[in-house]
């Protein structure tokens, strides 16, 4: 049923889609300190604070962390204590140590340098499809989708789609139709915007 819906929307019609949500990101986006930075550190920091939490919730801690540890290596001498210390009220502790665990990786055996695609940004700890997408639309411009709860609400709904989205055969339909909606310009906007669309 998606399916032959998504196959019977043109390219004329994802074209338009791509144009209406970009025009609208674009005249109602919020200021958010990691959309003025292309950091590749500074954005996975972001979406792995996103995840369980809100903007408005977890932005001053993003701004505490960013502070704290300006760069991978910062984050990869800090002691865990600090870190979680700093991550204190934000919950779901496995992501700090992740965080943490990852940031050593990338500080030591990557010199500091992030991988620079999705595929391989995923062999990093705590870094899953969504949050591997995110980082590299966003920072590398990689045409790449995400899929969260708030793009799942956008799809559904413009999609009309009524089937349970938990169901895993579901959730793939939906990564395939926001792999053929992202667009090679701007992916990382595009992807911003379907989450924006999605929280407001
Ligand atoms: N939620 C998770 N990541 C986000 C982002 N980059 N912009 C807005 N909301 C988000």
């Amino acid at each position: 049923m998606m399916r032959s819906m998504l196959e019977n929307r043109t390219e004329i019609d994802a074209r338009s889609f791509r144009r209406v949500l970009l025009a609208w990101y674009r005249a109602n986006a919020r200021d958010m300190p990691w959309r003025r930075t292309k950091d590749p550190y500074a954005i996975w920091l972001s979406e792995i604070m996103l995840q369980q939490t809100r903007v408005d919730q977890g932005t001053p801690y993003y701004e505490r962390f960013i502070a704290a540890f300006p760069d991978v290596h910062a984050l990869a001498r800090a002691s865990e204590d600090r870190v979680l210390k700093l991550w204190e009220g934000l919950g779901y502790y496995s992501r700090a140590r992740n965080l943490h665990r990852a940031a050593k990786l990338v500080s030591s055996e990557n010199a500091g340098t992030f991988p620079q695609s999705a595929g391989q940004l995923q062999t990093l700890p705590g870094i899953g499809r969504y949050t591997a997408g995110a980082i590299a639309s966003i920072a590398f411009g990689e045409r790449v989708p995400v899929l969260d709860g708030n793009v799942i609400r956008v799809l559904s709904r413009v999609f009309n789609i009524e089937a349970c989205t938990d169901e895993p055969k579901v959730r793939d339909q939906l990564w395939e139709i926001a792999a053929t909606l992202v667009p090679v310009r701007d992916p990382g906007d595009f992807n911003q915007a379907l989450m924006e669309l999605g929280a407001r």
